[in-house]
């Protein structure tokens, strides 16, 4: 049995539409209750929904064979897993964002609000610009606003969430996507089946951008 661990939500919906198409289907995920494990024994396959942000975790530990994780989680946990394929889709940037009239003072400590203080550090680290991490776990954006933070280190997407807080981006860090990741272990001894599906999401991406 391949086990695969899906990011709840939009994103997820998407990724599990992919594995259907590349022959894993389980129709009984389609059925609408609250269950958040599936499986199709005649495919050899088992579907469970995580958070977004806990797939790494699964995979690292091999509670799932494989997954589908954001880029920016890979980078704030470095899980222990092999990235294999950029699927091209969930895509964003890692920012710093601060408010229009913000003016940086080298000589100062930055005060950075994030969720991703490892991004946050080694970004800044890499600059040899001193900083004061301020960690958060959402609404990252109010912090400038009510003068808790100097800037934030944070997802942009379309943008709208800065614009309507009156922030804006002063510096990109990297840009993010949706990866297929597998555990080490799993990549050995499952290595057709996950070789197999690896390679009709790379195909279908592919079609996609085509
Ligand atoms: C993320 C991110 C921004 C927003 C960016 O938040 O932290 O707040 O999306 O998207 P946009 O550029 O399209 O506006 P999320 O919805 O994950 O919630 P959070 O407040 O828990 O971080």
């Amino acid at each position: 049995m391949l086990n695969v661990a899906l990011p709840k939500g939009r994103l997820g919906e998407k990724v599990y539409a992919m594995f259907e198409k590349a022959g894993f289907e389980c129709p009984s995920i389609k059925e609408n209750n609250r269950k958040l494990i599936f499986e199709n024994p005649e495919k050899g396959v088992r579907y469970f929904w995580v958070k977004p942000s806990d797939v790494a975790i699964y995979v690292e530990r091999g509670a799932a064979d494989i997954g589908v994780a954001g880029k920016d989680i890979l980078l704030e946990y470095e899980p222990d897993i092999y990235e294999l394929l950029d699927l091209g889709f969930g895509k964003c940037r890692m920012a710093v964002a601060a408010k229009a009239d913000f003016r940086d003072n080298p000589q100062r400590t930055l005060k950075v609000a994030t969720k991703f203080s490892n991004i946050a550090k080694s970004y800044y680290t890499a600059l040899g610009r001193d900083i004061d991490i301020i960690h958060l776990n959402g609404s990252i954006e109010i912090a400038p606003i009510l003068g808790l933070s100097d800037v934030i280190v944070d997802i942009v997407e379309t943008g709208t969430t800065l614009k309507e807080n009156n922030l804006q981006v002063t510096e990109t860090i990297v840009p993010i996507s949706a990866r297929l990741i597998a555990n080490k272990s799993s990549f050995k001894f499952k290595n057709e089946q996950i070789e197999a599906i690896a390679k009709s999401l790379a195909q279908q991406t592919e079609e996609k951008n085509d």
